[in-house]
């Protein structure tokens, strides 16, 4: 069974601590974990079917790691490449910029031919402006997380997504096969 890669960059460990929650309701058999600060061009490339978790900063930027890792994510073919997207921000502290790092990340993946799957809903949301909503569509690019503002709600949004997911991916056992945890 060929696995999925998750990728995620993360200053201050939110990041970092959600993509360990998804992985323990997709299972350690199948989901390798990386942090994109020690990884190379290869070791993505290497995935038919990924997920990538990054946290916008300093109104409106990529965070550090992804940063300095652009150039090479936009040298990627993801033609053939299933990604899903999560996003970390927070609404009340940077409504205007929420979320924005997770839509240049999706621009960038989805110009190199990326089938983009795992969008959410941006209701239950307050902001202002968002680069990942898909405008007019009430939706987000990928899954959005908000531990500053409604971290009681981030386990039950990881569960309906990864249920989601699952079965987006086309994984064995579908929505069924994932942990609903109440972490
Ligand atoms: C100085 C600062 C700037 C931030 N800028 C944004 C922003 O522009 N947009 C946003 O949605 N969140 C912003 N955030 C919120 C972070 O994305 C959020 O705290 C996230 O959980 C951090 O993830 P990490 O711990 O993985 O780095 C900012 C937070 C700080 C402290």
């Amino acid at each position: 069974m060929s696995k999925i890669g998750l990728f995620y960059g993360s200053d201050e460990g939110n990041t970092e601590a959600v993509a360990l929650r998804i992985q323990a309701r997709l299972g350690e058999e199948r989901v390798n974990v990386h942090d994109i600060a020690d990884v190379t061009q290869l070791e993505i490339a290497d995935y038919d079917q990924l997920i990538f978790g990054i946290p916008t900063w300093d109104f409106g930027q990529i965070q550090s790691d992804w940063e300095e890792f652009w150039e090479d994510v936009q040298e990627i073919d993801f033609s053939g490449k299933t990604v899903a997207l999560f996003g970390l921000g927070d609404q009340f502290g940077y409504g205007d910029y929420f979320l924005d790092a997770m839509g240049m990340l999706h621009d960038v993946i989805f110009a190199k031919g990326a089938a983009v799957v795992g969008h959410w809903t941006t209701e239950g949301y307050e902001f202002e402006a968002s680069k990942a909503e898909v405008e007019g569509e009430g939706m987000f690019v990928g899954l959005a997380i908000d531990e500053d503002q409604q971290e009681e709600l981030t386990g039950g949004r990881l569960n309906r997504w990864c249920r989601q997911i699952a079965d987006e991916f086309g994984l064995e056992g579908g929505a069924d096969s994932v942990a609903q945890l109440d972490d």
